[in-house]
């Protein structure tokens, strides 16, 4: 028999949705949204989006000043499920806490447009799924519009990705000539009628519908699930939840189509929360003691304001308000009264909540990124987030020499707080900021300015590549670098050259072949693999 925190953890899906910009991430939220009675009418996060309302952007303050750091959590009760998904906002809103996003979710949907295939931002969000093993349901979106092969979809996410995957239904024409898709899960015929009405037609039926039967597409669409059938990869679920196997679904989000089919084989094969690793031991979540980790702090835009919210993915146990628990970096004791739940449209005070189950804690300055949090005298420490190495990268300095304190003080303090990366150049000491999207320069900027009062010069030095050293100081002849090879040292004083592009990386490896350099992200999933 479980027990009722068992069964509480049975119940949760907590998810993130992946995508290019423009794929249809807000369009199928918002019809997931639908499905849970989250929100009442479409075009509430649509609207969200163009600036009029926030459904899953909280913080309108911020909206209005029009800067949004926020990535926020809908959750919402759908057919006995408990759901939590992540936004992980995209566009110029991308920034280092879409990727720690990701490490505090079970699983991962990815969209992809079928009329493009798989796009940068999308390879760069899987990326990192991968390096965690999370599991990825793949959605391919807009089969009402004329899209690519589907044979030749499946055949990119393999290659490109390098993922294999397994089609749960298959569609029968694209574009004008989309008739439907062939659910494998079910064994049935879902017709595709244009007006968000699905007509569910079972195996046994479908003899008997004539007027399918002689349309061509249909009949290609027979021979292409056969092909499948005899040629395609297995369905292993266990494989799905190692993340060495996509299940794909098509549909189109805008019409509503495929979309509850394929929420509801996600919801089967998802995986609820799982055990997770600290410096000490593998924690399970149906542990009594509560435990979990802050993957991302929100600042309040407010200069008024300097309190913070910490959002903390619950790892064991049970959360309760007012609870009492450690931050084992510090050793310190802890009083959890303020704790808030993010419904769709709105904030709650949390009572209780289980692993899986993300939740935002009032932050007076005293959390930092990937903090842990327990309830029981326990010294363990979740794994460290993964580190994400910047792309764009730009020289700062202050404005008014004067302010050098309280320059260096907010650096530090931003830098801490995991806002942004520091680099130091190595021949001028000159500091050099490094993100992964252009709105972690433009809020560093401002809170530089409201909450330090520091005017601050930022040159842009634009897209680099950043590689690590593998050599110590001694070892390194200084003379190989130059301004397309920059060499800086980052804030664990290890050795990194900026490279301009892809040109100069290898132009200088050609010249310089024995020394190692090492890409971050790679060498991180090169590590999970071998401690799996
Ligand atoms: P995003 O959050 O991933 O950026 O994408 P979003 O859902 O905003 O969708 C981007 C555009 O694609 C929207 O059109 C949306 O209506 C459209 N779209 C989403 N799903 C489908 C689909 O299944 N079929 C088709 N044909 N279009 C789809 P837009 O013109 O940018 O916005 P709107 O003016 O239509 O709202």
């Amino acid at each position: 028999m479980k027990n009722l925190l068992e069964k509480e953890i049975d119940t949760r899906r907590t998810f993130a949705i992946i995508s290019h910009p423009d794929a249809g991430k807000t369009t199928l939220t918002e019809k997931l949204l639908l499905f849970g009675k989250a929100i009442r009418q479409a075009g509430t996060v649509k609207a969200k989006k163009s600036g009029k309302f926030a459904a899953s952007d909280w913080m309108e303050i911020e909206k209005q000043r029009g800067i949004s750091v926020t990535s926020s959590v809908m959750s919402f009760l759908y057919e006995g499920y408990h759901i939590n998904i992540l936004d992980t906002p995209g566009h110029e809103d991308f920034s280092e806490d879409t990727y720690r996003t990701l490490t505090a979710v079970d699983c991962v949907v990815m969209i992809i447009d079928s009329t493009k295939g798989v796009e940068p931002q999308t390879k760069k969000l899987f990326k990192v799924c991968r390096m965690r093993g999370i599991p990825i349901f793949t959605f391919m979106n807009k089969l009402d519009r004329e899209g690519r092969e589907p044979l030749e979809l499946l055949q990119e996410i393999e290659e490109v990705l390098d993922i294999e995957s397994y089609a749960l239904n298959w569609p029968f024409g694209t574009g004008k000539r989309f008739l439907g898709i062939y659910d494998r899960y079910n064994d049935a015929f879902i017709r595709f009628t244009g007006d968000e009405q699905e007509e569910r037609i079972p195996k046994e039926a479908l003899e008997a519908h004539g007027e399918l039967q002689q349309q061509p597409t249909f009949q290609e669409g027979l021979e292409e699930l056969e092909l499948l059938e005899g040629a395609g990869n297995d369905f292993d679920p266990e494989r799905v939840r190692a993340g060495e196997l996509t299940p794909v679904f098509f549909g189109s989000a805008l019409s509503n189509f495929g979309v509850q089919a394929f929420f509801e084989a996600f919801l089967e094969y998802a995986v609820p929360p799982q055990p997770r690793k600290t410096n000490e031991r593998i924690v399970q979540p149906e542990e009594e003691g509560f435990s979990g980790y802050i993957f991302k702090i929100q600042a309040n835009m407010n200069p008024q304001h300097r309190d913070r919210i910490a959002f903390l993915r619950v790892c064991s146990g049970v959360f309760e308000r007012g609870m009492t628990v450690h931050l084992t970096r510090t050793g310190k004791t802890m009083k959890l009264s303020q704790a808030q739940f993010f419904m769709a449209s709105d904030r709650e005070t949390v009572e209780k909540a289980y692993p899986g189950d993300i939740i935002g804690i009032y932050d007076p300055g005293a959390y930092q990124i990937g903090d842990t949090l327990v309830e029981k005298k326990e010294t363990y420490q979740y794994d460290e987030l993964p580190q994400f190495p910047p792309e764009l990268f730009a020289k700062v300095r202050a404005k008014n020499v004067m302010r050098a304190k309280q320059f260096y003080k907010g650096i530090e303090q931003l830098v801490q707080e995991g806002a942004i990366q520091l680099y130091r150049q190595d021949s001028s000491d000159e500091y050099i900021l490094g993100a992964v999207g252009q709105l972690q320069f433009d809020v560093f900027s401002y809170r530089m300015e409201g909450e330090y009062n520091v005017e601050i010069d930022m040159v842009s030095m634009g897209e680099r590549i950043p590689r690590w050293l593998a050599v110590n100081d001694k070892q390194l002849n200084k003379r190989l670098f130059d301004e397309r090879s920059l060499l800086v040292k980052d804030r664990e004083g290890r050795f990194a050259v900026l490279f301009k592009n892809d040109f100069a990386l290898r132009y200088f490896q050609e010249k310089n072949e024995d020394v190692e350099l090492v890409d971050l992200l790679q060498a991180q999933e090169d590590d999970f693999q071998a401690a799996k």
